[in-house]
C-alpha cells in the first residue's frame, strides 16, 4: 500500500492517511479482505507516530470501510459501507499501429560484443568489475549459504528479509512502501516482461520513449507488441506529444524511464512528471517507470520517482541492483498497487515460481550491515572520474560529435557530423576492435532519416578502464575521419555520398 503524505499541509496527517485509504478503497486499488499493514509498521513506513495511524485506522473503522479481527490484523471491509463501483474503464481504441520493430541480430550481435575477448566493448550500461565490492558481498554471500534454508525453494514474491531492506532503501527515491508492496525479480529485465505480461492485453497498445532501452524493444517484440514511440527532449519524455497520441490511440500501458533516461540520459523534468501523472488519470493507462539508474547520479542529486508523487496509484515502478552493485545478481525490485501486485504475482507463478533464494539473502545482509551508502558514495566517484575522462577524449578525438554530458546513469549518447550512417560506423568500429551502441537498437520503428536516432550511438563508458577509454575512443575517431574522407572520395567521384557495404 502507497501512501504520500504532504507534512506540511494544513490537513491533518491522520485525515491525509484516512483519506487516502478511503480513495484507494473507492478505486478498487485496495480489495475487500485486504490485510492493512499493523499500526506500527504503517507509522514506521511513513514516519509518523502511532497515534497518527491509530486515528487514522479509527475513522475508517466507524464509518465502515475497514474492519479489526482480534489476533489477525486489520482488513479492508467485507461490505463497504456505500455502493463503491469501480470507475469505467474507457474503451481503448483499437489503433491502427504498427507492431514493435527490431533486430535481433543487432541486440544479439550487441550483447555478444560486450564479452568478446580482445574487444574495446563501450556497447553495454553496467558497472566494471572494478565498480563491485566483491569482499563485502562474498562475506554476505558465504553467510547466507551457511543456513541450508538458502537452499530451500523461496516465494514467488521474494525473501521477505530482503524486501524489508529494500522498502527502506526505496525512501532515497521518496517512495514510501511496505515489504508487502514489494516483489523481487531476477533482474529489471524479467520485471519489464512480468509487467508486459500482467497489463498488456494483445489488442492493446504500448506507448515508449523514443529512443528507449533495446532490452525492453525485446521484450515487446517478442509479444509482437503494437507499440507507438513518443520523442524525448531535453527535459525528457514529450509529454504533450504523449497527450495528442493518448487523444487518438489510447495507449494501456506507458514504459518510461524519466530518471537518467538511457540511452539520452535525460530526466524528466518535475512540471513533466506532475503532468504524465494528470494525463494516466485522464486516460487511464498505467505507467511501467523504469528506475534502474535513479541512485547514480554525479553531483548526488535524483529527482524523486514519479512513483514518489503517484497518488493515484497508477504507477508500477520497476528497480535493480545491477547498476549500483552487481548485474550478475540478477536482483531486480517491482513496487506495485495491491491489485497491479496480485496480477504481478500470479504471472510470476506461471513463469518462475521465484528468484533464486541465495542471493536474495546474501543481499539482504549485504543491506542489513550498511555497505550500500559508502558503496553507492565510492561508485559515484569512480563514475563521474570516466565521465569526465570520456566526454574530454570525444572533445579531443571526436571533436565533431555532439553531446550533452549526462548528469547520471552509465552512458553518453552522441551524435555524428551530418551524413554519417551511424550502422556504417557502428560495423567499421567493430573491424577496428571497438564496440559501441548504434542509435538504430534504440528504435521502435524502422530507421528513416528523420528519425531521432539516425546518426547517433551510445557509448558506455563505465564498465572500461582509463586505458581503455583512451585508445577506444582514439581509434572511433580515427575511424570517423577514415570514413568521412572516403565519403568525400566517392562524393567527388560519384556525386553521391554512399558507401557500399558488403
Ligand atoms: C533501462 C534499463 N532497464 C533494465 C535493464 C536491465 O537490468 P537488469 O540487469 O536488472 O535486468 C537495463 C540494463 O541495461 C536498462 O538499461
Amino acid at each position: 500500500m502507497l501512501l504520500n503524505l504532504e507534512k506540511d499541509a494544513e490537513m491533518p496527517l491522520y485525515r491525509q492517511i484516512a483519506d487516502q485509504i478511503r480513495t484507494n478503497i473507492g478505486s478498487g486499488t485496495l480489495v475487500p479482505g485486504y490485510r492493512l499493514p499493523t499500526v506500527r509498521e504503517l507509522a514506521v513506513t511513513l514516519g509518523v507516530s502511532r497515534l497518527t495511524v491509530q486515528t487514522a485506522y479509527a475513522e475508517l473503522q466507524s464509518e465502515g470501510f475497514i474492519e479489526s479481527v482480534v489476533g489477525r490484523g486489520t482488513f479492508v471491509a467485507e461490505q463497504l459501507p456505500v455502493q463503491i463501483t469501480r470507475k469505467p474503464i474507457a474503451i481503448r481504441q483499437r489503433a491502427d499501429m504498427p507492431v514493435v520493430w527490431y533486430s535481433q541480430n543487432l541486440f544479439a550481435a550487441m550483447l555478444k560484443l560486450s564479452q568478446k575477448p580482445g574487444v574495446i566493448s563501450f556497447s553495454q550500461a553496467a558497472p566494471g568489475t572494478d565498480a563491485m565490492p566483491g569482499r563485502e558481498l562474498s562475506r554476505a554471500l558465504q553467510e547466507a549459504a551457511a543456513d541450508p534454508a538458502a537452499f530451500a525453494y523461496g516465494t514467488p514474491q521474494g525473501a521477505p528479509e530482503l524486501r524489508h531492506e529494500i522498502a527502506a532503501l526505496l525512501l532515497d527515491r521518496g517512495i514510501a512502501a511496505t515489504p508487502d508492496d514489494i516483489m523481487i525479480t531476477s533482474g529489471a529485465q524479467q520485471a519489464v516482461d512480468l509487467g508486459f505480461r500482467a497489463f498488456l492485453e494483445p489488442e492493446d497498445l504500448l506507448a515508449v520513449e523514443e529512443p528507449s532501452y533495446p532490452g525492453m524493444v525485446a521484450i515487446a517484440a517478442g509479444r509482437r507488441q503494437r507499440v507507438v514511440g513518443v520523442p524525448v527532449d531535453n527535459e525528457g519524455l514529450n509529454v504533450e506529444r504523449l497527450a495528442e497520441i493518448c487523444e487518438v490511440y489510447r495507449p494501456a500501458l506507458l514504459y518510461t524511464i524519466p530518471t537518467f533516461h538511457n540511452p539520452t540520459g535525460v530526466s524528466l523534468s518535475p512540471a513533466r512528471r506532475e503532468q504524465l501523472l494528470d494525463l494516466a488519470e485522464k486516460y487511464d493507462f498505467l505507467i511501467m517507470e523504469d528506475d534502474v539508474y535513479g541512485l547514480l547520479s554525479y553531483d548526488g542529486y535524483s529527482p524523486p520517482a514519479l512513483k514518489a508523487a503517484d497518488n493515484r496509484q497508477r504507477v508500477v515502478y520497476i528497480s535493480s541492483f545491477s547498476k549500483i552493485l552487481a548485474p550478475g545478481l540478477r536482483i531486480g525490485v517491482m513496487v506495485a498497487p495491491p491489485a497491479q501486485l496480485e496480477k504481478l504475482l500470479i504471472t510470476r507463478r506461471e513463469t518462475d515460481l521465484g528468484s533464486p533464494l541465495l542471493p536474495q539473502l546474501g543481499l539482504a545482509n549485504y543491506l542489513r550491515r550498511r555497505h550500500l551508502p559508502p558503496h553507492l558514495g565510492r561508485v559515484r566517484t569512480l563514475h563521474r572520474e570516466r565521465l569526465d575522462l570520456a566526454v574530454n577524449l570525444v572533445q579531443k578525438y571526436l571533436p565533431d560529435c555532439k553531446m550533452q554530458r549526462p548528469k547520471g546513469g552509465l552512458c553518453l549518447w552522441l551524435e555524428l557530423p551530418g551524413g554519417v550512417d551511424e550502422r556504417e560506423f557502428y560495423l567499421e568500429a567493430i573491424e577496428r576492435g571497438v564496440g559501441i551502441s548504434p542509435g538504430q537498437a534504440f528504435m521502435v520503428r524502422p530507421l528513416g532519416g528523420e528519425s531521432a536516432v539516425a546518426g547517433h550511438f551510445r557509448l558506455g563508458f563505465s564498465s572500461s578502464s582509463p586505458a581503455e577509454l583512451e585508445r577506444g575512443i582514439r581509434i572511433l575517431g580515427q575511424v570517423l575521419s577514415s570514413y568521412r574522407q572516403r565519403r568525400a572520395y566517392t562524393l567527388a567521384r560519384t556525386g553521391t555520398g554512399n558507401t557500399v557495404l558488403v
